[in-house]
């Protein structure tokens, strides 16, 4: 993302040092990711400590720190889901994706894009509808009482096919 771009979000908080989520949620919507070159330069330009940045992205999971796919795939891993078996699904996905658990961080959030940028798998807290558990989240769009009968009827609707 351009300096541009970046200056122009920060150009409609008030005071941006306080406001350092809505920038970087701005970020984000725009870039689908944070990159450490934007968050340097967003620290510079607010005056705020870089770690101070990197601590506030990575403590909140809907924020990406690595270049993603085309769609992102968020799987609820919260309680609710976890008894519903989310463990599952996140493995069905895996194996249908064609990618695999390779790295994760120490709050187990971890981000896995296939070859072809097509598609980006995580792991996600509570969406906060717990009753239609086990939910994934394709994009913006919210899937309850998924099974791994139907994911790939979900997936299909996002140019997927069994290779
Ligand atoms: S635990 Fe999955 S939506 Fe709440």
């Amino acid at each position: 993302m351009d300096a541009k771009t970046i200056d122009e979000i920060i150009e409609k908080y008030k005071n941006p040092s306080g406001m350092v989520l809505g920038i970087l949620e701005e970020i984000q919507n725009i870039n689908k990711y944070l990159s450490k070159d934007a968050l340097i330069y967003v620290s510079k330009k607010i005056n705020v400590p870089f770690s101070q940045l990197y601590s506030v992205a990575t403590f909140y999971s809907f924020f990406n720190l690595n270049p993603v796919g085309e769609h992102i795939i968020s799987v609820c891993t919260g309680t609710a889901c976890h008894v519903k078996g989310a463990a599952e699904i996140l493995k069905s996905l895996e194996y249908l994706l064609g990618i695999t658990k390779e790295e994760s961080t120490e709050d187990s959030k971890f981000f896995l894009t296939t070859h072809d940028g097509c598609f980006s798998l995580n792991a996600a807290r509570c969406f906060g509808c717990c009753s239609m558990a086990p939910v994934i989240k394709v994009d913006d769009k919210m899937y309850g009482y998924v099974t791994i009968q139907n994911l790939p009827k979900i997936l299909k609707e996002y140019g997927w096919s069994k290779k």
